[in-house]
């Protein structure tokens, strides 16, 4: 109906107001068909891709790889999400970083618990067995077995502090010392091991002993004692422990220097991971689980400061570390 109407109109025109009428509805229909390609083919099209490409990748994060992003020619819309992709990437990259770790730390937790723990069943079943009633015995087993307890419990402890030193929230509480003051106390707690081994603790002579740091004292106390433990531990019969301090600037330098077996250079950059050994026997023989330096790192970094180790094998170890001076 609408189309002989239209018929009839325009062929009772004028013809020039019929030709003006359909170059007009022409135009008008090329403009329309025009628009609408470019809006379905270059925008809309476009943005149905993209709707896919952060539908698929919230299905399944692996596709927010970038090359799986369609190719955009809408510049803005384009670089945003290719920052985006980039970012979760990242994430997702950072969360299978900290799951392989997560299952690396707790396979090893339970490993280095359940070492002491079977020994102390071992020792506790062995005597309801009837060595309750060996004497000579009777006495040993109790006392592995009450070792084995105190290693239990300091590998939770250890564990503590580490959790403790990598919680954001944690501060340091700085304060004032003498580190020459701190060094003696711990020497006196340590006095009794070195002297098992023969071993001799002392100062470096000349070194800035008069040095005053700017702190946490505790913190500190457990760095020198976990270093110098080590250095007894992995230090040889009759050999020595030298505390040397230096000035650096606004600085001092704390080094720990023993001569003992030493460690070989490919196993430097890993002594201070978590539950790192270099001889796994040796170290748990000396009733130790590999947290130790991990525990110093994490405290000297807290004050924002470094730790580094050389060493010569069977020649001996340096640690050394800085801290602030108080001016
Ligand atoms: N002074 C040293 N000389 C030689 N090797 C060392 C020395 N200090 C550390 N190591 C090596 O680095 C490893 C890691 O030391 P770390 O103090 O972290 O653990 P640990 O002494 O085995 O156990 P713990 O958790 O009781 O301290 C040790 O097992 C040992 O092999
Ligand atoms: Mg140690």
């Amino acid at each position: 109906m609408a189309i002989m109407f239209s018929l009839w109109f325009f062929f009772h025109l004028d013809v020039r107001l019929s030709w003006l009428l359909l170059i007009a509805v022409g135009t008008f229909a090329i403009f329309y068909f025009t628009i609408s390609y470019i809006l379905e083919h270059l925008i809309f099209r476009k943005i149905k891709l993209i709707y896919k490409f952060i539908s698929d990748t919230k299905a399944d994060p692996e596709k927010a790889k970038i090359k799986n992003i369609p190719t955009l020619s809408i510049d803005n819309v384009n670089e945003d999400v290719v920052d985006w992709a980039e970012r979760k990437e990242k994430e997702l990259e950072a969360m299978k970083l900290l799951e392989t770790y997560r299952k690396n730390f707790v396979g090893n937790i339970s490993h280095e618990l359940k070492t002491p723990l079977f020994s102390i069943q071992g020792y506790l079943h062995t005597l309801l067995d009837g060595a309750i009633y060996e004497e000579g015995i009777n006495i040993d087993y109790l006392r592995r077995a009450a070792n084995n307890a105190e290693r239990l419990g300091n590998i939770v402890d250890d564990l503590e502090q580490i959790n403790k030193l990598e919680d954001e929230s944690f501060v340091i509480e700085k304060s004032s010392f003498s580190v020459k003051e701190l060094t003696k106390e711990v020497f006196g707690d340590l006095k009794k091991m070195a002297e098992k081994k023969k071993i001799n603790l002392k100062y470096k002579d000349g070194a800035a002993l008069q040095s005053v740091v700017l702190a946490d004292k505790e913190a500190i106390r457990k760095v020198l004692s976990n270093l110098i433990v080590n250095a007894i531990k992995y230090g040889s019969e009759n050999g020595e422990v030298v505390l040397s301090f230096y000035e650096v600037e606004t600085k001092i330098l704390i080094e720990v220097s023993d001569t003992g077996i030493g460690v070989e250079e490919k196993h430097l950059k890993h002594l201070f991971d978590r539950f790192y050994r270099v001889d796994g026997s040796r170290s748990r023989a000396e009733g130790g689980s590999g947290l130790g330096l991990s525990i110093v790192k994490h405290a000297i970094e807290a004050h924002g400061e470094k730790i580094f180790v050389r060493s010569t094998p069977n020649v001996g170890t340096t640690f050394g570390f800085t801290l602030p001076k108080d001016k």
